[in-house]
């Protein structure tokens, strides 16, 4: 980042005083040297934030808040030590009236970088009112869901009560990189429109928080209160154990279960516990990743737990660590049969490289799952690269299986070129199953919340073409109609003035489509970025829908039978459209604007 817009990312966030520095806060007192790399700063003041600066290449320190001589809050920050990317925010509101000691340890490789006394962070640390949130980044989605500021990776505990969705995800506060896992809140009244609610479960003894799952609690089986919400979250200290807390306000607050861990076991990845309600035996069952297995549980009251059975021996992809399950039944299209899935996000081993979704349909008699499948047969739920710890919501109206995830890769989600925050959600989707060649899939249907979205077509048109169109902000869906294909390749290219592109081809002889991201725009952060990303289509196509936003292409089918997540970073909107097809087909376009 230059200089320049260094300066104006720090006025940016800064409260508006004019100098961009809070000239009516009075400054901090001058840190305390202690060691090589140890430094005390102390804090008094009734400003609402300490503004901390972040410099992302920097090694990370140690910071202790201590109030009244006790360790309040540790987290893990980038401390600026000779430019500042981005500010991020100590919340003083909670902390004894704003007198604290921040307690600070670099780690030692600092020393051969010279005096930690003479960092930048210490002339930019700062007191002020407000944190602003506005936003600074040309790729951050107008209609998925992203954190204002921090860093982002799986949703957790999402669920539905009284009109509101809720978003539970793994969030860092301090930075833009992974580090100290905190639930953070978000909600919506229609899976679209997202407000940021804040921290809802921050790291305590036990360890940070990972991704785990909510109930409602309705007839208070718990002891918590009718309708409470209950969390299940992987306590992440010096092992991994499952924990739990409750809200009687509506997911809004949490209080800690004072009987965590409430699982342990001696297996290090042991981990994302999602809890259901199983109506047939009358039980709460607990599907938790440990391992390359998953391991399920029953328990009457939410709070005593039985192991019951493992699955996963044998069956499906095992080339990286099993994680982030579900477990579900599901209606197949066209039947009034039902079939269980039991979901499992893989790390990596993914189809393209890095993570994916992977899944498998059976039987749940409550205590143990079937594979319906043999050992070999893989099933995945999105062939792109962007498509990971694919979780649904509980409660959700009408019995509804919505299903949201995080769209990045651990391959590069901490390089991807944004800073103020890293990742954002998929679109929702609405899952069921249809069956093809005796197999039975998972159909993943963009949610119907998505057509409001729709403002009048900007383009509609029949092959073959080259055009351009108003691509307004960035954000459209573009609704490719086959249903005239009759054989051989269409071709769709997306495609900007900078001469970036998204390709897109599907064969209609060989049942494939695939999306070609390689020229897509910045890519060179990681070398595992640029990808084709193919999948094998059941049955031929009628209708694509493709949703862009500013930094995404998530392509799928009308009847949910294809799904490509990927992400894209282009320097202007795609705003270019070319469609070919073979002799004697015709394929037909129609560009919405989404208007959030
Ligand atoms: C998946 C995951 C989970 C874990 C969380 C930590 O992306 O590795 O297994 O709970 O991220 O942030």
């Amino acid at each position: 980042m230059n200089k320049k817009l260094l300066l104006s990312c720090a006025m940016g966030i800064s409260v508006a005083t004019g100098t961009g520095w809070a000239d009516n806060v009075p400054a901090l007192e001058p840190p305390l040297q202690l060691s090589d790399t140890h430094i005390m700063q102390k804090i008094r003041t009734a400003a609402r934030y300490l503004l901390l600066p972040v410099q992302e290449n920097e090694e990370n320190a140690r910071v202790n808040v201590v109030v009244d001589n006790h360790v309040k809050q540790t987290f893990n920050i980038r401390l600026a030590g000779d430019k500042v990317d981005y500010y991020v925010p100590l919340d003083l509101s909670t902390i004894n009236n704003g007198a604290a000691l921040l307690d600070i340890v670099f780690n030692a490789n600092r020393r051969t970088h010279g005096n930690v006394r003479d960092f930048t962070c210490w002339k930019h640390l700062k007191y002020s009112e407000t944190f602003d949130t506005a936003n600074r980044e040309k790729w951050r989605p107008l209609y998925h869901h992203t954190p204002p500021y921090g860093w982002m990776n799986d949703p957790n505990g999402m669920f539905y009560k009284d009109g509101v969705y809720h978003l539970y995800f793994q969030f860092n506060p301090y930075g833009s990189q992974w580090e100290n896992m905190t639930w953070g809140h978000s909600t919506s009244k229609d899976l679209l429109h997202w407000t940021f609610e804040g921290e809802a479960l921050v790291p305590d003894a036990l360890g940070t928080i990972f991704s785990g799952s909510c109930v409602v609690d309705m007839d208070n089986t718990a002891g918590f209160g009718k309708g409470a919400i209950v969390a299940f979250y992987t306590s992440a200290g010096t092992s991994q154990t499952q924990s739990m807390a409750y809200s009687i306000d509506n997911g809004r607050t949490f209080k800690k279960y004072s009987g965590n861990p409430i699982i342990t076991a001696n297996i290090p990845d042991f981990r994302d516990p999602h809890v259901f309600w199983h109506t047939e035996t009358g039980r709460w069952v607990m599907i938790l990743a440990a391992g390359q297995e998953m391991q399920i549980y029953t328990s009457a009251d939410l709070k005593a737990w039985t192991y019951e059975s493992s699955f996963g021996k044998g069956y499906g992809c095992h080339d990286g660590v099993w994680e982030c399950p579900d477990l579900m039944q599901l209606s197949v299209r066209g039947t009034n049969r039902k079939k269980w899935v039991l979901i499992c996000n893989i790390n990596p081993g993914g189809p393209f490289g890095g993570n994916a979704t992977q899944y498998f349909t059976g039987q749940f008699d409550g205590h143990r799952f079937t594979c319906e499948d043999s050992g070999e047969t893989v099933k995945w739920m999105d062939c792109g690269k962007d498509h990971y710890a694919a979780v649904t919501f509980d409660n959700a109206p009408d019995s509804r299986r919505i299903l949201m995830t995080w769209m990045s890769n651990w391959q590069y989600a901490n390089q991807v070129p944004t800073l103020q925050y890293r990742s954002a959600n998929t679109i929702p989707c609405d899952l069921d199953l249809y069956e093809h060649e005796g197999k039975t899939y998972v159909g993943r249907r963009p949610s119907k919340e998505l057509i409001a979205l729709r403002g009048e077509p900007v383009l509609k048109t029949a092959s073959t073409i080259s055009k351009q169109f108003d691509a307004g902000k960035g954000a459209y869906e573009a609704v490719l109609d086959l249903r005239a294909v009759k054989s051989g390749r269409t071709y769709l290219t997306l495609e900007n003035s900078k001469g970036e592109n998204v390709k897109m081809a599907y064969d209609a002889d060989i049942k494939l489509f695939s999306v070609d991201r390689t020229q897509s725009g910045e890519t060179d952060f990681s070398d595992q970025f640029k990808a084709v990303t193919v999948v094998p289509v059941h049955r031929s196509l009628s209708e694509v829908r493709i949703f862009v936003d500013k930094s995404s292409v998530e392509v799928v089918d009308g009847e949910g039978r294809l799904s490509l997540t990927n992400l894209v970073f282009p320097n202007e909107p795609y705003n270019k459209v070319s469609l070919r097809t073979a002799k004697g087909s015709k394929a037909y376009i129609t560009i919405y604007e989404l208007k959030p």
